[in-house]
């Protein structure tokens, strides 16, 4: 074959293998087989010295060119393949809008913290401090300390779990009363929320663990009218105006006098519904003016001072205000339940 024939066989390749290329790679590996230094233009380019002077031009011109068809073509077929890429690539990124999102979901307030947070929010704007004891308690403060000594019966109702004879699981938020004093000496206004553990069988009304709110107000000259005119406000900011509140006398061990608070039943008003089983009452709490006793225990003069104290299961309210007829849902943590608040 001569250089002629050898440049156009080349070529022919060359543009055959160009519009086969499929990926950049290939493609350069093309460059570099005809074009490169030791490429086959190259190669028979050297040969050329064996030509006649007068075909060497000739022959020089149409390797020249075939060089030039050839880089073109690999630049061409370089921008396609880029573009191609490109394409593919917008292709793989995009982002189809119709298709159904994913759902994020907002955890809510359990309906006990949403009660909580209003009766600290009430208690708050008269004034009252937030205070906290501890769970695992002393017999102490959940016992001795407020009136009820080891062979109390108000102890049988009051059952628990005792880690040793001395620390138990407070039955009460009543001890933090004790804490408080210890630490504060009157004008004190607080309430201590919190959770306290007896020993009771689970079922609608009952549960071994449930929430007090302790509220203990000491100072000069308080009375039982001062008890009576608290919790008639609170029970309206948490019932609504129209609410009224009744006192029935009662026992605690560490108050003197003693009474047990109804509220008006907010559904009928008073008038007997299924909410208050007929009664048109219920009750919501207990409280009484602090014991002496308890007072000179805390360190606080009986003489000089009286006070106040009472304790709000907030099951109970909670129960009401959502209209709740088994305390176990407030515990279970099923959604379907807790979403509704
Ligand atoms: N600790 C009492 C209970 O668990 C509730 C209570 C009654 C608290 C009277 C008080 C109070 O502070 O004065 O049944």
């Amino acid at each position: 074959m001569d250089t002629r024939a050898q440049l156009d066989a080349i070529r022919a390749r060359a543009e055959e293998e160009l519009a086969a290329v499929s990926d950049l790679k290939e493609l350069d590996a093309i460059r570099v087989k005809y074009l490169g230094k030791k490429g086959e233009l190259t190669a028979v380019l050297k040969t050329m010295g064996q030509l006649s002077p007068e075909e060497r031009p000739k022959v020089g011109q149409a390797a020249n060119e075939i060089r030039e068809i050839i880089t073109a073509g690999v630049e061409k077929r370089n921008e396609l393949l880029k573009a191609e890429l490109q394409a593919k690539k917008l292709e793989a990124e995009a982002i189809d809008v119709t298709l159904p999102g994913t759902k994020v979901e907002v955890g809510k307030k359990h309906p006990l913290s949403i009660v909580l947070d209003e009766v600290k929010e009430i208690f708050l704007g008269m004034g009252f401090e937030v205070a906290q004891g501890p769970e695992v308690e002393w017999d102490y403060y959940n016992f001795e300390a407020l009136n009820i000594p080891a062979d109390h019966p108000a102890r049988d109702t009051q059952d628990t779990f005792y880690i040793t004879e001395k620390m138990l699981l407070r039955t009460q938020t009543s001890g933090v009363q004790i804490r408080v004093m210890e630490k504060k000496q009157p004008p004190i206004r607080m309430i201590a929320p919190g959770r306290v553990f007896r020993s009771d069988a689970v079922d609608a009304t009952h549960s071994p663990l449930f929430h007090q709110i302790e509220g203990m107000v000491i100072d000069e000259g308080v009375t039982m009218g001062d008890l009576k005119g608290t919790l008639e406000t609170f029970a309206k900011k948490l019932y609504g105006e129209q609410t009224r509140i009744r006192l029935r006398p009662h026992h605690f061990p560490f108050t003197e006098p003693s009474c047990e608070i109804d509220v008006s039943c907010f559904k009928c008003g008073g008038c007997g519904c299924s909410m208050c089983k007929g009664e048109g009452w219920i009750e919501i709490l207990g409280g009484g003016m602090v014991h002496p006793k308890v007072l000179r225990t805390g360190g606080i003069d009986p003489d000089k001072y009286s006070g106040f104290a009472f304790g709000i299961g907030l099951e109970r309210i909670a129960m009401f205000r959502f209209g709740l007829d088994d305390m176990r849902h407030l515990y279970e943590n099923d959604v379907r339940f807790l979403d509704q608040f």
